[in-house]
């Protein structure tokens, strides 16, 4: 990924639910991509709620499906059926309606009594570099389970760690800013308005990780609805098309 100082791409888009059609397309075609490519696809989802319509849009794509891997960015530590597992929003959304092999679907052991050593096996199996990496933000400025000021955020050698947060459930399992920093391309999902003051201090503010972990998400491409956007530049004239993107030349984007 590019450097956490460099500009990356943000999108906003007027309604979620063309935020959600947006970012399905755009995991469809860099699965194809990467498929096409090296024969093989090692896409991280995200956890939270936010997603979840991307990823019921993406299980209707067309996408080779036989050679996607399908990986976590972070996991609560309870049962994987439970309704906090971020394995049984991907299930629910995606894994029961697309066909991925089982064997594909790698999911965190957090309902392991031993936190640390699930998340050692977890490093042990996680690609050195992810193709895709979907992550989101909390309105703290956290992402996958890095939250603000955590020992974490300070890891250069694990990739997966034990952690314990304020966001409920406490316990989890999250991948470490090395796996962000090695991951091919990443997306950062985020809608609602109690996200625009993190998106802002992640997009516009000084890069601080400690206590913005979003932050080492500057690189990335941002696909926002207007009201997660509402803290960051916007674009002079009129407002586009209902339901399109709003491609803000203020807001910085890739070449
Ligand atoms: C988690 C997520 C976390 C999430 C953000 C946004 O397991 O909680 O990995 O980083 O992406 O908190 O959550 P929402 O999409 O529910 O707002």
């Amino acid at each position: 990924m590019a450097s956490s100082g460099s500009a990356g791409r943000v999108e906003v888009f007027d309604e979620p639910e063309a935020l959600a059609r947006a970012a399905a397309e755009l995991f469809a075609a860099s699965i194809a991509a990467d498929v096409d490519w090296r024969g093989r696809c090692d896409l991280a989802l995200a956890g939270g709620s936010t997603p979840r319509r991307a990823y019921e849009l993406l299980a209707a794509l067309r996408v080779p499906w036989p050679a996607l891997h399908v990986w976590f960015g972070d996991e609560r530590c309870v049962a994987p059926d439970h309704p906090d597992s971020n394995h049984a929003l991907a299930r629910a959304a995606l894994l029961d309606r697309a066909p991925i092999s089982p064997d594909h679907v790698h999911r965190m052991r957090g309902e392991e009594g031993d936190r640390d050593a699930a998340a050692r096996a977890y490093e042990r199996e996680l690609p050195r570099s992810l193709d895709l990496l979907v992550l989101g933000i909390g309105p703290d400025g956290h992402t996958a389970s890095l939250f603000p000021r955590s020992a974490a955020l300070g890891e250069t050698l694990r990739r997966v760690v034990a952690v314990v947060g304020p966001k409920p459930p406490p316990h989890r399992l999250t991948i470490t800013p090395p796996v962000i920093a090695a991951a091919r391309r990443v997306v950062v999902l985020a809608a609602g308005g109690d996200k625009a003051q993190a998106v802002r201090r992640a997009l516009h503010d000084p890069v601080d990780a400690a206590n913005c972990p979003a932050g080492l998400l500057r690189g990335a491409r941002w696909l926002l609805d207007r009201a997660a956007a509402a803290g960051i530049a916007r674009p002079s004239g009129a407002a586009p098309a209902a339901g399109t993107a709003r491609s803000d030349p203020e807001i910085r984007r890739i070449a």
